[in-house]
């Protein structure tokens, strides 16, 4: 199946997840867009969604879901995101969308996280996907000198500027073989508002397409 097609069905899949009449988190990024696309059809039967971009938010409403601000909820049953990179221990590197702080907040209020994948994002140890920070722009040399003590190599993520208006920086050469350890120290330089780890809030149920099929990891 080509990349496109395993994105599409994994986001189909993922609708076993959503219960009727509750609201929605949803994520970023080119498999999520597939899961708007499919949450879609089964609009008249949710409450809406509570997104974690500017950009999902869009495509929610070109559909006529309602999105809800996140302070507007209490909980979420789900939050259903894609990955970068993804560990068997569902440990994920997210933010090549730039958008991992808002992914990480919504994150933390849901109930269970839904990560979908194409087998191509499964990895043994984190790290070849370079790593993104989000960090206050006058932070920027400060944290990048850092980094680099902690043995990556960061690139300044020329001309975006994410939702909450800060700078990227992508840090490269970093082999993560204690996630939970590397996501508390980068998140502790001050200046960085989050990075791209999910490990000590992971997902609870990976679905992978792989070959024709949906594997499910719990
Ligand atoms: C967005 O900031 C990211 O965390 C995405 O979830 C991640 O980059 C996966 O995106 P794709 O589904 O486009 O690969």
């Amino acid at each position: 199946m080509h990349q496109d097609a395993k994105k599409k069905a994994v986001a189909e899949a993922a609708l076993t997840y959503v219960k009727p009449d509750t609201i929605v988190g949803v994520g970023t990024g080119s498999t999520v867009n597939f899961f708007i696309d499919a949450l879609a059809t089964m609009k008249d039967r949710i409450t809406g969604a509570v997104s974690s971009s500017e950009a999902s938010t869009e495509r929610l409403k070109s559909h006529g879901i309602e999105v809800f601000e996140l302070n507007e909820v209490d909980r979420l049953d789900v939050y259903i995101d894609g990955a970068d990179e993804v560990t068997e221990h569902k440990h994920m590197i997210k933010g090549g969308g730039a958008a991992l702080t808002r992914e990480k907040i919504v994150a933390a209020v849901a109930d269970s996280f839904i990560c979908i994948v194409d087998d191509t994002k499964q990895v043994p140890v984190l790290g070849k996907f370079p790593l993104p920070v989000e960090v206050i722009p006058m932070a920027r040399s400060y944290v990048a000198r850092e980094l680099v003590k902690l043995g990556g190599d960061p690139v300044y993520r020329q001309g975006v500027i994410t939702d909450n208006g800060n700078v990227i920086l992508d840090v490269h050469n970093l082999d993560i073989l204690n996630p939970r350890e590397m996501e508390a120290t980068i998140n502790n330089l001050a200046g960085v508002v989050t990075n791209g780890i999910f490990s000590l809030r992971g997902a609870d149920v990976v679905l992978c397409a792989s070959g024709n099929e949906i594997k499910t990891f719990t």
